[in-house]
């Protein structure tokens, strides 16, 4: 076996049923998931029935570039969300899904004869994906603190020079999950500036980008590029999904766009890996790309959703309105994010994710202990019931 797989760390839901095993919750009281963060708004109609008319697509073997028309549309919507004029043929590829793009990009960029120590800087609570992508690479993940005092702000200061000169992957996670923090200009400024110094790749993990609640959309990674005179987007790739902004995470569709470069090895590597994008998928994708109107509608509901839920939960806990992502990032009372996510399975039948398993312990202190995760995608009443049964388990028992 491949020695590296042993270093793989259990994942969050493996450890939450380690948690919750042997647990009897009411029976009186229906289960609800606050836990895994699946988009759980409708798919719209007119993504189903552009698949349902795709068949023909099967017949024949799907380029692993995609076709014209699919990168067409992403650039497009690039050019409308973001103001960036990509060339679709250099600078935009399909993949199936961010989670394996996040991957496998990891796979393509490592050098792991590269001395001393390949490093992957991640951000701290994050993806667990970042973390299994720099170890099967042969790269040790180097870890940095998003913490409540900088306002979820990943501190990239607190990084040593020793440290980024072993770097050779960055992971940028914005909108964060689970803190739902969007990086500001400045800090793109300060990445890229670290990057031209010490020459590692910025991966920009922007799943989340089209949920938000601020008036002014998440800033993408290749637009602070754009904005800071960075034209070719040198070191740098973004990642981009139709799960979150399209409900549609059964499909396993997106993209990455950015440095020509890179994206013409990381095309190498997908064409041996096999993961071409099924031509029946790249039909229904070209037509969510195509429209805005959904996305909008997405929003909204999250936006109401967030609105009603929200409020309650501040009443009991300390937690605020983030500026992006379809989570809520709370402090507990007690400060022990396993005994209470235990508990209140225990004792309500809801489920929330403890901080603590989305964060790893970085000099002696775990960044997402004493927080918990809650998924605010099924409907809003059923988050409200949620938000209403937390609210008097924290009143009644904590
Ligand atoms: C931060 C982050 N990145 C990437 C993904 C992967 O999403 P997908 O593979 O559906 O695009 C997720 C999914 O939950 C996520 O939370």
């Amino acid at each position: 076996m491949n020695p590296l797989l042993s270093h793989l760390q259990p994942y969050p839901f493996e450890r939450l049923r380690q948690l919750f095993a042997g647990l009897t919750p009411p029976v009186q009281l229906s289960p609800i998931s606050l836990g895994i963060g699946e988009p759980r708004h409708a798919t719209p109609e007119f993504i189903r029935s552009t698949l349902s008319e795709a068949f023909p697509a099967l017949a024949s073997y799907p380029a692993t570039a995609g076709t014209p028309a699919l990168r067409q549309a992403c650039a497009g919507w690039m050019q409308r969300r973001y103001g960036i004029a990509l060339n679709p043929d250099t600078q935009v590829l399909p993949v199936n899904g961010s989670r394996e793009a996040l991957f496998s990009f990891a796979q393509t960029v490592i050098d792991p004869t590269r001395s001393p120590e390949p490093t992957v800087v991640c951000p701290n609570p994050f993806y667990q994906i970042y973390e299994g992508a720099a170890l099967l690479a042969g790269a040790k993940p180097y870890f940095v603190p998003s913490l409540a005092e900088r306002n979820f702000g990943v501190d990239w200061r607190s990084v040593p020079d020793s440290v980024w000169a072993r770097t050779q992957l960055v992971y940028v996670c914005s909108p964060g999950n689970p803190t739902g923090a969007v990086m500001p200009l400045d800090e793109w400024a300060l990445l890229f500036e670290l990057s031209d110094r010490h020459g590692f790749v910025i991966a920009s993990d922007e799943c989340y980008s089209e949920i938000y609640f601020r008036d002014e959309p998440p800033l993408g990674g290749l637009e602070a590029a754009q904005r800071l005179g960075r034209q070719d987007f040198r070191n740098l790739v973004a990642f981009t999904s139709l799960s979150k902004r399209s409900n549609v995470p059964g499909m396993r569709s997106g993209f990455v766009a950015g440095d020509a470069q890179w994206l013409k090895h990381y095309l190498l590597y997908r064409t041996y890996h096999g993961s071409a994008m099924s031509g029946m998928i790249q039909a229904a994708s070209v037509a969510a790309w195509n429209d805005e109107a959904h996305v909008q509608a997405n929003r909204d509901q999250y936006r109401a959703k967030f609105a009603q839920v929200t409020p309650v939960l501040q009443e009991v806990l300390d937690v605020q309105l983030p500026d992006a992502g379809f989570y809520l990032w709370a402090a507990v009372p007690g400060g022990d994010d396993q005994a209470f996510a235990r508990d209140l399975q225990a004792q309500y039948n809801v489920t929330v994710l403890p901080g603590s398993f989305l964060a790893r312990e970085f000099q002696g202190v775990n960044p997402g202990r004493g927080r918990i995760r809650m998924a605010l995608v099924a409907e809003t009443a059923e988050c409200l019931e949620a938000a209403h049964r937390i609210r008097q388990f924290i009143q009644h028992h904590h």
